[in-house]
């Protein structure tokens, strides 16, 4: 059982020296990888991995082709300008040929899990020779899947997979301990601008979670460009996660007046500290009609956009 350090609880200057002192005790001269996709997770494992061994941690930003507008640069402008190298890997047909025909949530997951550790990370450790891979799981990452709810992409050792043994390299997770408020206390002390410390959780499935049944480039597509405008809209509801889901039935609707069967998207915005529960945001009227007023008419096939108000549980925050 993982001992869990409380946010309350958590002194941010001793846990950095704690987990400095363990990953340069365990990768030693070695090599490892990480991958960083700019989350607060991934951004605090990165600077604690370079604190412990520079150079001998290579960061990769994986770009399966589901990441929200202009990410990839993004994330890696901003840690080159902490002095971070970081690698963009593109995966994106990896990705989508694992996923072509995938219609079930946990068959999705399974899809990623594997195209991520066993393609593209078994790949990048033979060709670096990492012995280690780095990763920002935290403890409600665990619990949901051990509970059995859903399988976070992250989660491995936890259930029973050997990944010395399946994939070549062994995981060192030095945020296992926490949870989100925790990393931010840790964020914050490492120095990150506010804008990683206080980001918006994502999911490392990234988008694919966000389209009920198969994705596919074009419904990626239409699911970022829905994302960027709840995105912009609620950019100061200081809401804990907001997002935007595909649905997969479509509804008719009518445009210019003509049918179109058209495709729906379901809005959600959730107040929460750690995830573990969540309530959804009473957010007003008019922000909801300015929403959807865009996002049928900027999203190309959108004919229908409603909102969540269901809590978790028994929702729970993504859809897949
Ligand atoms: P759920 O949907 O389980 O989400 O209520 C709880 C929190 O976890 C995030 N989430 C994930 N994060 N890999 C991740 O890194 C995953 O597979 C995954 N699934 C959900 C979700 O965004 C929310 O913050």
């Amino acid at each position: 059982m993982t001992q869990e350090i409380k946010a309350s609880e958590l002194n941010p200057e001793e846990f950095i020296a704690k987990q400095v002192e363990e990953i340069r005790n365990t990768v030693g001269d070695g090599i490892a990888i990480n991958a960083l996709s700019g989350g607060v997770d991934s951004s605090v494992v990165t600077m604690i991995g370079h604190k412990a061994v520079g150079e001998q941690l290579k960061t990769y930003f994986i770009d399966h082709g589901m990441m929200r507008e202009g990410e990839p640069e993004q994330v890696k402008e901003l840690f080159e300008s902490f002095g971070v190298k970081v690698e963009i890997y593109d995966a994106r047909e990896e990705f989508f040929n694992a996923l072509e025909g995938i219609d079930d949530p946990e068959e999705k997951r399974e899809a990623i899990t594997r195209t991520f550790y066993r393609d593209v990370f078994g790949k990048l450790v033979r060709e670096t020779g990492a012995k280690f891979l780095m990763q920002g799981t935290i403890l409600t990452d665990v619990d949901e899947t051990v509970a059995g709810i859903k399988r976070q992409h992250n989660i491995l050792t936890q259930i029973g997979v050997d990944t010395e043994k399946e994939f070549g390299y062994r995981v060192l997770e030095p945020l296992i301990q926490l949870r989100k408020d925790g990393v931010r206390v840790v964020a914050e002390a490492l120095e990150l601008p506010e804008d990683i410390y206080n980001r918006m959780p994502f999911l490392g499935p990234a988008l694919a979670g966000r389209v009920i049944g198969e994705v596919t480039p074009a419904r990626i597509a239409t699911v970022r460009a829905a994302t960027t405008i709840i995105e912009e809209e609620l950019a100061e509801s200081g809401a804990f996660q907001y997002m935007a889901i595909l649905h997969k039935d479509r509804v008719t609707g009518m445009r210019e007046g003509e049918r179109e069967f058209g495709q729906q998207i379901e809005l959600r915005c959730w107040e929460s500290v750690d995830a573990r529960v969540a309530t959804p945001t009473r957010i007003p009227y008019e922000t909801l009609e300015k929403m959807a007023t865009r996002i049928v008419g900027e999203v190309p096939g959108i004919v229908s956009v409603t909102y969540n108000i269901t809590p978790k549980p028994p929702s729970t925050m993504e859809a897949v």
